[in-house]
């Protein structure tokens, strides 16, 4: 069963801003979001920034990989240029940054652990000790409503989140649900399944839920599928189009 916000803006603020940064979680404020999903990943130093991919070129300037550089040297460089002119030098938002502005703003977290290959343990052991640090006073309050959840396509990643921060709830990132998917979350104690609306049927929703899984789709742009996908019984999923699907989406 899901126990948090239904309507997620996807890396920040979907397509509107660009993803992962500041600006795009501001955009998505702008239309009444306060709950978001984005992506986190470590920087050489071991510092984890608020990213979606391995590499550089596509949404920050500059080449090579996320983990040839420091966080701060990322912090510096322009992830907001390729969208568009009016969001040149906008940054790459260091993690804690990012999840503390989150927090003090009320805004629910899925925290999506991306590590780069082979960093997948460290990747989860660092957001997991981070996240758990900066919520501590609302898990020992009980204020379970406000902690985030994490997610991970690795099950590595979540593994080592679990055994940092045990009181963090997880949630298996599947493309597509593989055979055996059940034994694979139950090994790392996830709360929900987190899975890729297009490989979705209403059977394979029914059974999620069966199985006592919160069910979350990702990502979802139109409001007539995501109409189908909560009839089916999905709970919950992130959009690019915050424009076009609200936080209160779905309610009559
Ligand atoms: O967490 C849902 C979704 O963000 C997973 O795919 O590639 O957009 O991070 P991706
Ligand atoms: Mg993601």
């Amino acid at each position: 069963m899901w126990r948090y916000p239904r309507i997620l803006a996807h890396r920040g603020g979907g397509t509107l801003a660009p993803e992962n940064t500041f600006a795009g979680l501001k955009r998505g404020m702008d239309f009444g979001f306060r709950a978001v999903e984005f992506d986190v990943m470590l920087a050489r130093d071991g510092v984890p920034v608020v990213m979606h991919d391995p590499y550089l070129g596509r949404t920050v300037s500059g080449a090579g990989h996320v983990f040839d550089y420091d966080a701060l040297e990322l912090a510096r460089m322009d992830a907001g240029s390729w969208h568009g002119a009016d969001y040149r030098g906008e940054p790459v938002p260091l993690f804690v940054e990012f999840a503390q502005y989150c927090k003090a703003h009320g805004i629910w977290m899925n925290i999506e652990i991306k590590p780069a290959r082979g960093f997948d343990r460290e990747t989860g052991d660092t957001v997991a000790r981070i996240t758990r640090a900066l919520f501590a006073d609302d898990i020992a309050s009980g204020a379970l409503a406000r902690v985030p959840l994490l997610s991970s396509f690795s099950l590595a990643a979540l593994d080592a989140a679990r055994a940092a921060a045990p009181d963090l709830p997880r949630a298996c990132l599947m493309s597509e649900l593989p055979p055996g998917w059940e034994p694979l979350a139950r090994s790392v104690e996830a709360v929900a399944i987190h899975t890729n609306h297009t490989h979705l049927s209403p059977e394979l929703a029914q059974v999620v839920r069966d199985a006592g899984f919160g069910l979350f789709c990702y990502t979802v742009n139109d409001p007539v599928r995501a109409r189908e996908l909560l009839g089916w019984g999905v709970e919950a999923f992130c959009t690019d189009r915050v424009d076009l699907i609200g936080p209160d989406f779905g309610i009559a």
